[in-house]
């Protein structure tokens, strides 16, 4: 049975969601209600096996969103998100690998106090419980540092079960290892670079994702609330009580359930965890945002916040695949780059190249905003990333070399630039709240992004083509060399590129986290500026990409927002 009023009403029970959730309502003396759109997917096999990876898409745990069409490649890409209890890590490839130290710290450097590694990390730390390899999975290669791991936190993380390193993973630490790129023992203590084996979010043999972790062992307190299969339409704002107050006050949400329309209210606070896709929506459909957008379907601006929704940030994903002579065996690996790692002796030419054209970068990124970013904003944001690509060697490039799999002799290398420049954005493309918002991540549309990918794909073929992983492959299959030939140009690059990259479903940054003159949303606490009691959490609240994959930093983002809000509260 659930109450119509509730201290906190958190939108959206996905990965972030669940945290605060939990965190908040360990407080008895405090009620909480989650509304959250999908449904629970506790015995769902789709979702508990790990090997299903892929299965749950574009059945009704996948929203499936879809972009507008993008002009590098023509057609719209699909971005999948997960619809259910857990949300996204739900659905995900349950990868558990965290950020760069440095990237942490430079959130604090553009102004969000409070925000560095040493201050996340031991959040990273409270969310998780590592499971320590059995002696099979170190035979096969499994690392760590026990100092960089959490053993009492809710979230399970462990290494897939390995009997056997298979030959892949010996071949490519070998040959890695002759280009310079070093095994790295545990790719979670904040230095990414090199090559290693991850963990995943994984309990035994069943995925462990957010409603498995932080919702199921705790659904018996009487002060948390779970409401399945019901949208959150709009934020409702209480009358304000003077004209002198300059903050908005929620008062609750709206919310259908079926064709039932009905309101919550919320007695403290309201925060929306719905996605970097949907939580931006959310904010318009309440009156939160750019009043161009607003107006344009007769919604009534409360607060002029015009970089709703801007900010997108995502990743290009692609495939490179090479046979070999034999079957392959082995497991899922990953490789993080540097700049100097993917240019090699280039390196200060492409930085300077690069560095010049920033200004340029900011203009046209500005004014893909309609000018709701500033470009001077934009422009200090892209020094601070140029800085950490260059200077502060964050990596560049993530490859994920493994088996095939289902075609036994072939080696794949997905692989995607981890810090493009193109910034996107979300906006609603309806006054109906059931309606998808439209989406532009602008893939591929600044040269540095391309340029980027580019020389990750040549690097791959350089692995390809050292020994001793060069003696057991046949050929590269894909792009393969009649397709995209030895000495190919980089527009023979860029065309193949145009038609052979997918979203890598890391989106960020809609209501990006920064000062409010830089094109902010949420402030340093995530609390959305102009509002007394609205925050985002979740992965909207990202000013850059972070390296590494999203669910890690979020748990721990989410693990310390809560705090945030509980001092909040006492002071
Ligand atoms: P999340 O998507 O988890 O939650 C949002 C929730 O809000 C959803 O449950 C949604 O249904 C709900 N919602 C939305 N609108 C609503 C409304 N109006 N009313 C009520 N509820 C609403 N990351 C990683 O670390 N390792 C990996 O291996 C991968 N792999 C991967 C694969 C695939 C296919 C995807 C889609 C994503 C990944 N990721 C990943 C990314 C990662 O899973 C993702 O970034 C986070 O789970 C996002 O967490 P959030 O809390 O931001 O939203």
């Amino acid at each position: 049975a659930t109450s119509q009023s509730y201290d906190y009403i958190v939108v959206g029970g996905g990965t972030s969601g669940l945290v605060l959730a939990n965190r908040l309502s360990e407080d008895p003396g405090v009620s909480v209600l989650v509304v959250e759109a999908g449904s629970s997917v506790l015995n769902n096999v789709n979702v508990t096996d790990p090997n299903r990876y892929s299965m749950a898409f574009d059945t009704k745990l996948d929203w499936a969103y879809e972009s507008v069409n993008q002009s590098f490649g023509g057609g719209p890409q699909v971005l999948r998100a997960g619809r259910a209890l857990g949300g996204s890590s739900a659905i995900n490839g349950m990868a558990y690998v965290r950020a760069q130290d440095v990237q942490v710290d430079a959130w604090e450097a553009i102004g969000n106090d409070g925000w560095t590694w040493e201050t996340l990390f031991p959040y990273y730390l409270k969310s998780e419980n590592f499971t320590i390899p059995a002696q099979t999975q170190v035979d096969a290669g499994a690392t760590f540092e026990s100092a960089e791991h959490g053993f009492q936190g809710p979230l399970r993380t462990a290494f897939p079960p390995m009997n056997a390193t298979g030959e892949l993973t010996p071949l490519i630490n070998e040959t890695l290892h002759a280009l310079g790129i070093p095994w790295n023992r545990d790719i979670n203590g904040g230095r990414m670079r090199g090559f290693s084996i991850y963990p995943w979010t994984l309990d035994g043999e069943i995925r462990h994702d957010a409603a498995r972790a932080y919702y199921w062992p705790f659904a018996n307190r009487a002060n948390l609330h779970v409401l399945l299969d019901t949208r959150v339409n709009r934020i409702l704002w209480a009358q304000p009580s003077n004209t002198t107050t300059d903050e908005l006050t929620a008062s609750g949400v709206e919310i259908s359930l079926a064709n039932t329309t009905s309101h919550i209210v919320a007695k403290k606070e309201v925060i929306l965890s719905a996605g970097v896709l949907r939580s931006p929506a959310l904010l318009e459909l309440s009156g939160v945002g750019n009043p161009r957008i607003l107006e344009a379907y007769g919604i009534p601006v409360m607060i002029d916040l015009p970089t709703v929704g801007e900010n997108l940030q995502d990743q290009m994903n692609t495939l490179m695949t090479a046979s070999g002579e034999n079957i392959v065996t082995g497991g899922r690996t990953v490789t993080f780059a540097t700049a100097q790692d993917i240019f090699g002796t280039t390196t200060a030419s492409v930085a300077a190249a690069l560095y010049a054209q920033l200004p340029a970068y900011a203009h046209q990124m500005a004014t893909a905003s309609h000018d709701a970013m500033p470009a001077e904003a934009l422009l200090r944001l892209f020094h601070v990333q140029h800085d950490l690509i260059f200077k502060q060697n964050v990596p560049v490039a993530e490859i994920i070399f493994k088996p095939a799999g289902s075609d036994t002799t072939t080696i794949n290398a997905g692989y995607w630039g981890l810090l493009p420049y193109a910034r996107g954005s979300v906006h609603i493309a309806s006054a109906s709240p059931a309606a998808n918002p439209s989406i532009n991540p602008n893939y591929g549309l600044l040269p540095w992004d391309v340029q980027l990918q580019n020389a990750i794909a040549r690097f791959i073929r350089s692995v390809f083509n050292t020994d001793p992983l060069r003696s057991f492959i046949k050929e590269e299959t894909l792009p393969g060399l009649a397709a995209v030939p030895g000495n190919a140009s980089d527009s023979v690059w860029t065309d193949w590129l145009k038609h052979n990259y997918a979203s890598n479903f890391h989106p960020v940054g809609t209501t990006a986290m920064l000062p409010r003159s830089m094109g902010g949303v949420v402030n340093p606490h995530m609390k959305v500026y102009g509002t007394a009691n609205v925050r985002v959490v979740d992965n909207s609240i990202h000013p850059f990409q972070l390296c590494g994959h999203p669910v890690s930093n979020l748990y721990a983002i989410a693990e310390r927002a809560a705090d945030l809000i509980k001092g909040d509260m006492k002071g």
